[in-house]
């Protein structure tokens, strides 16, 4: 780059990104758990929605399986921040497992508002994507009260025991702005629908969009650091597109960046979803000033400074090693 162009080149760097308080709970509990009790620690799914993380992990001795049943008897398992339904606490408890709910208590709160209106025999219109850990929690409450409704263009098909008894709920990782149509269309249809007692989608799921929005209409490229499969992360690469970014790409590690996407480019914007550890957005930004970009202008949105205490079994334990 001529002198010229790269005074022109500058990176608009998204606050808050990266970790939320559920993720370095979760994250930290398993940490803890391999220091306290030795590896092999089981880990029921993946901690949280992200390789980094999870390979990390692996390198210190957590066994990552997919369902109780491959976890030996008698060993400890932790359950994964996105939570999961009251069977696999059953099924844990059969094989005697010691187990470790690193379920983020923000989803917890979902699922306690399920199993509310379960019990005051609501229809619950959980929005949400269908195959998703969360989703399949959260539904594992009250499944005879539980419907799914994936996006807007699900509401038509969407019926219900009695229109008077409907509430809607939510995954915490979705876009609010597509939520917020679903919501309205379900209320045409439904117009006795009721809110959830508070918001489903996170705090960190909402700021980390908002940073997103802002920064958008400035933006030539989006690059989100995350996982295909972290709900979140997926979100922000839609959100800045929807907003005005010309182009946006999701990538777990710096090298996954094609320099053919920085052609002709002024402005890039770089964020991270909520499972992302910064050091792989520091890595996003050395490759971005080898290539020009050097001029970082923090945008913040919002502050953060929510942190949950460890699951009470593992805090028991810790203070029980003291
Ligand atoms: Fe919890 Fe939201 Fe993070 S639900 S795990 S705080 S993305």
């Amino acid at each position: 780059a001529t002198p010229d162009e790269s005074a022109t080149k500058r990176v608009l760097l998204a606050a808050p990104r990266g970790y939320c308080a559920g993720v370095d709970r979760a994250v930290v509990t398993v940490e803890k758990a391999l220091d306290l009790y030795g590896p092999p620690v089981y880990v029921r799914k993946q901690i949280v929605h992200n390789k980094h993380v999870v390979t990390t992990l692996e390198k210190r001795g957590a066994i990552f399986v997919d369902e109780t049943d491959e976890v030996p008897e008698g060993a400890t398992v932790i359950f994964s921040a996105h939570g999961v339904a009251p069977v696999v606490h059953d099924e844990a408890k059969a094989l005697s497992l010691k187990t470790i709910d690193a379920t983020c208590p923000l989803v917890t709160k979902v699922h306690r508002e399920a199993v509310r209106f379960a019990d005051d025999d609501y229809d619950i219109l959980l929005i949400g994507h269908e195959g998703h850990e969360e989703v399949v929690g959260t539904s594992g409450e009250a499944p005879e009260h539980i419907t799914l409704v994936q996006s807007p263009d699900h509401v038509d098909e969407v019926e219900v025991r009695d229109p008077e008894k409907v509430v809607w709920l939510s995954q915490t990782t979705l876009s609010v702005d597509e939520t917020m149509e679903t919501v309205r269309r379900l209320r045409e249809k439904f117009p006795q629908l009721q809110d959830p007692p508070s918001d489903d989608i996170c705090y960190a799921t909402q700021n980390r969009q908002l940073a997103v929005k802002q920064m958008a209409p400035e933006t030539d490229l989006m690059i989100v650091v995350g996982s295909t499969n972290s709900s979140n992360s997926v979100r922000l690469v839609e959100v800045a597109i929807e907003h005005g970014a010309k182009d946006g790409h999701l990538v777990d590690y710096a090298d996954e960046i094609d320099e053919s996407w920085l052609e002709g480019v002024q402005t890039v914007g770089v964020t991270s979803g909520a499972s992302v550890p910064e050091v792989l957005v520091r890595d996003v930004l050395d490759f971005l000033a080898r290539h020009g970009f050097e001029d970082v202008k923090a945008i913040t949105a919002a502050e953060e400074s929510l942190l949950f205490a460890l699951p009470n079994e593992l805090r028991r334990d810790l203070k029980a090693r003291q």
